[in-house]
């Protein structure tokens, strides 16, 4: 069974002070989270990450990153690795986020060199797929989709897979308040689901977690983890203040 991953993606907003708040106040409104129906995690900017891990230190609150550079260490000014990520407690590290795709000019291949190395250091990677408004409309969002998870999964044996989680972000739905519909977030997660089976089998196609993302909000969050295929949530947003990431994190409510 699939435990839906409700993971905040705080981006470049709290911090070190806000952040350790932010992370107080979800330790104690998210005590009583049903364990079979949601995890939750947060992903705060890098430097936010020692005061949270801090925080929600024995709590079933785990703590992610939002990118990290493939390589253990070196002459990388500015970059951080997947040693300092573990050794600083993060569990997950989300990759190949559509803003560092379009901002960082991330491609296919650096976030699959990432991946590889995030599962090789015993990370969690959760591998942002999603395609444009324009991909959309010129009717291109499955070839777009396609490209990101073989590109993303290149080289990761069956066996890793369990470990990776694959966030579905159409990039016209992010920040945007447009959600895509259930109907249509679902079809795109059948695709992806269906694109792992051709890359693998069924049953690792079946273990593999695809989150949702874009404008999730409390109002739409029970609908959309409803859907057959859609096992969690990435969120921005409504990931910012404790009771919005609360309601969400406890959609089954
Ligand atoms: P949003 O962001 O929830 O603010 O749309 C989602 C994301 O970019 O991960």
């Amino acid at each position: 069974m699939r435990i839906p991953l409700i993971a905040g993606n705080w981006k470049m907003y709290k911090d070190v002070n806000e952040a350790v708040e932010l992370a107080q106040s979800l330790k104690n409104v998210l005590k009583d989270v049903d364990a079979n129906k949601s995890e939750a995690a947060v992903c705060p900017p890098a430097i936010d990450i020692p005061g949270v891990v801090s925080v929600l230190k024995g709590t079933n609150i785990r703590v992610g990153a939002q990118n990290m550079y493939a390589k253990q260490e070196g002459a990388f000014t500015g970059e951080i690795s997947p040693l300092m990520l573990r050794s600083a407690g993060v569990h997950y590290v989300i990759l190949g986020h559509s803003e560092r795709r379009e901002y960082f000019k991330e491609s296919n291949e650096m976030i699959n060199g990432k991946v590889r190395m995030a599962l090789e250091y015993g990370l969690f990677p959760i591998l942002c797929v999603g395609e444009k408004l324009e991909d959309r409309e010129a009717g291109r969002a499955f070839d777009i989709v396609k490209a990101h998870v073989t590109g993303g999964l290149s080289g990761i044996p069956k066996e890793k897979m369990a470990n990776v989680v694959i966030a579905y972000e159409p990039v016209w739905a992010i920040g945007t308040g447009k959600t895509a519909t259930p109907d249509q977030a679902q079809e795109i997660h059948a695709f992806i689901r269906k694109t792992i089976v051709s890359l693998y089998d069924d049953a690792t196609a079946q273990s593999v977690r695809i989150q949702y993302g874009g404008s999730v909000k409390p109002d739409n969050a029970k609908t959309l983890m409803g859907m057959p295929d859609i096992d969690g949530a990435l969120v921005g947003g409504a990931a910012l203040k404790a009771d919005s990431f609360e309601a969400i994190v406890k959609y089954y409510k």
